[in-house]
């Protein structure tokens, strides 16, 4: 029992060196293709760091900032410029990817839900479509448009139910033209903090 404590500060270790393999891994995937245009002439990074921002001023908890933040990682991972014609299911390769990381079930989730919290707000409030902008409503309709009576009732089921809808708004307002651009040192940080947290709950 006594002898298992000399292993805790290796532990450590470990865990802080993958966590900083990681961070390094999102900064390099964000240099690479964070200037890429989101759709709305807006970057991905500039998209990125508004709905982090916007997160923030609501005081959203650390795992929903991150989600913030990294909602759209499958973007930038894996799209190409055909998949913006087609539905490549961006929200699953980001969800699979931070679970991977190990950012875990929750900010993994709201990665997921991000795309039918769209579908829920235009099928549930009158005038949100109005919010959308060309691109969103493009895809909107590529996601699978307004949902059926039972898709909302599954909707307000889901346990990250209220954070989805505020991810999804941010998503929706993250979109000004020619405000920062620099990703603010809180973003790693916050991403650090996140996989230290939910790593050490695997
Ligand atoms: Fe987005």
């Amino acid at each position: 029992m006594k002898e298992g404590w000399i292993y805790l500060p290796l532990f450590l270790l470990y865990r802080i060196m993958e966590t900083k393999e990681i961070i390094e891994e999102i900064k390099f995937l964000f240099a690479l293709k964070g200037n890429e245009n989101y759709g709305e002439n807006v970057t991905q990074q500039e998209h990125a760091i508004q709905c982090y921002q916007l997160a923030v001023s609501a005081k959203a908890d650390l795992n929903l900032r991150v989600a913030a933040f990294l909602h759209d990682i499958g973007h930038l991972k894996y799209q190409d410029e055909e998949g913006r014609e087609k539905d490549m299911k961006h929200e699953n390769w980001g969800s699979t990817l931070v679970k991977r990381w190990g950012f875990g079930e929750e900010v993994a989730s709201l990665i997921l839900t991000h795309v039918w919290a769209k579908r829920y707000l235009v099928s549930c409030e009158p005038f949100y479509i109005n919010r959308l902008s060309a691109a969103s409503l493009r895809s909107f309709q590529l996601q699978g448009g307004l949902m059926t009576d039972e898709e909302v009732e599954a909707a307000k089921n889901h346990p990250y139910f209220h954070k989805a809808l505020m991810l999804r708004r941010w998503d929706d307002t993250g979109k000004q033209i020619d405000i920062e651009s620099e990703i603010p040192e809180s973003v790693w940080a916050d991403l650090a903090e996140c996989l230290m947290v939910n790593r050490s709950f695997d």
